[in-house]
């Protein structure tokens, strides 16, 4: 029988941090390995799995979709696509109008870099320190680590970082040149940095002020994670352009940049386009995803099981000195160490627990929306459990 870690190992990338396990089934936030242990998914597919593993609704709609038509460029029209437009446009910030579709973050995040230079007929871009938007030259031009950056410069010219939070900084770092400021409303690979009071406000006011654009980048904050649809509205602010992706499709990929049509038809035919972007069991499957999110309020969920939550990592906290804070919003979760946390993720792993790292001594949790209290519990002990052990091995 296939040996499944070694093929892997031997025939792909060696880019991913690996965990020792082989998933090969989940449900709702459970996953399950290939000698049938269950476990459970703080992980989430890095935030993906929103609406839970292999949504039944999800998948009667791929299934119905697959039947019937799986491909269909965008250069014909398609039911599926228009249907999934109107339901996206429908939930997405007031104003917000006009999609473009793609098929994953970065790719989401490099349409609305294109707009803000077209729109504006600028060049210069401001992101922040610490933020995440994805591996692609534009996508990662706004990424801050330079350890993801550093081997492939020069990267795109014209992009400057500031501190996220410090709204004088961005004002000053404004130019005659800047088309547009790029920022998480809650930074995620960052390790989970919520905005300081009134900053997202700020970055709004600042950028109607100057008159240059403000794309949120809501890929991991969005769909509900954060108590709202999309994070922004925790704060009352509506971006110019807004890129989604992650969980907006029940899993398959997908993703799509939100934007009013004035900025949308800046561009011109040919100058964005994508073979797989708004295929039609993309758009089926995200119009049962964005159905089950409102129907059964995930994000209202996310409010009460979040808060639970971090409640219970707090006490965690509380009881175990390794451990530096726990924060988030919503079940967008971290609980940062003072050891780094390998040891943590791994001895979760044979716990039957599956987190994600933000950095070598950030825990971040980013569970299905669907989690149940019970499987919150198991987690909480488990870790516990965990804590504990890496403390005696800390001495
Ligand atoms: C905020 C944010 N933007 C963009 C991306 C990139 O998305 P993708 O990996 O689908 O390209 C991510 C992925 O983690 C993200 O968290």
């Amino acid at each position: 029988m296939m040996n499944v870690m070694q093929t892997e190992d031997e025939y792909g990338p060696q880019t991913y941090q690996k965990y020792p396990v082989v998933i090969v089934r989940g449900s709702g936030a459970e996953l399950w390995d290939d000698a049938g242990n269950r476990y459970i998914d703080c992980m989430g597919g890095y935030g993906v799995a929103i609406v839970g593993h292999s949504n039944p609704a999800v998948v009667a709609a791929i299934k119905a979709q697959a039947e019937k038509l799986i491909t269909c460029h965008g250069s014909l029209y398609n039911d599926a696509r228009a249907e999934f437009f109107e339901k996206l446009v429908a939930c997405s910030p007031k104003g917000l109008d006009s999609a473009f579709l793609s098929n994953s973050g970065a790719e989401a995040n490099e349409v609305a870099l294109k707009l803000a230079k077209k729109y504006t007929g600028k060049k210069g871009i401001i992101a922040m320190k610490g933020a995440y938007h994805g591996k692609t030259a534009g996508a990662l031009s706004a990424t801050w680590n330079k350890k993801y950056k550093e081997a492939f410069e020069p990267l795109v010219p014209n992009y400057s970082h500031v501190t996220y939070g410090d709204l004088a900084e961005l004002e000053a770092a404004v130019g005659p040149d800047t088309a547009a400021v790029i920022v998480e409303p809650v930074q995620g690979e960052g390790g989970i940095i919520l905005p300081p009071e009134g900053y997202m406000k700020g970055v709004r006011e600042v950028c109607d002020r100057k008159g240059i654009l403000m794309i949120a980048d809501e890929v991991q904050s969005g769909l509900g994670r954060t108590g709202k649809l999309w994070a922004v509205q925790n704060w009352g602010v509506v971006p110019d352009i807004m890129t989604a992706a992650k969980g907006l499709a029940g899993g398959v990929p997908i993703g799509a940049t939100v934007t009013r049509k004035e900025v949308m038809h800046v561009l011109k035919k040919g100058e964005q386009t994508s073979t797989f972007g708004g295929n039609p069991l993309s758009c089926a499957a995200g119009s049962a995803t964005l159905d089950y999110i409102i129907k059964n309020d995930l994000p209202g969920q996310a409010v009460t099981k979040g808060a639970f939550f971090l409640q219970q990592l707090k006490f965690l906290g509380s009881r175990h000195n390794i451990t530096r804070e726990a924060r988030g919003i919503g079940l967008m979760l971290a609980f940062e160490m003072r050891v780094d946390i390998q040891n943590i993720i791994l001895n979760s792993v044979k716990d039957r627990v599956i987190y994600t790292y933000s950095g070598r001594t950030i825990l971040r949790l980013l569970p299905p929306l669907v989690i149940t209290e019970t499987q919150i519990r198991c987690v909480i002990d488990s870790l516990d459990k965990v804590l504990s052990m890496e403390k005696r091995a800390n001495g």
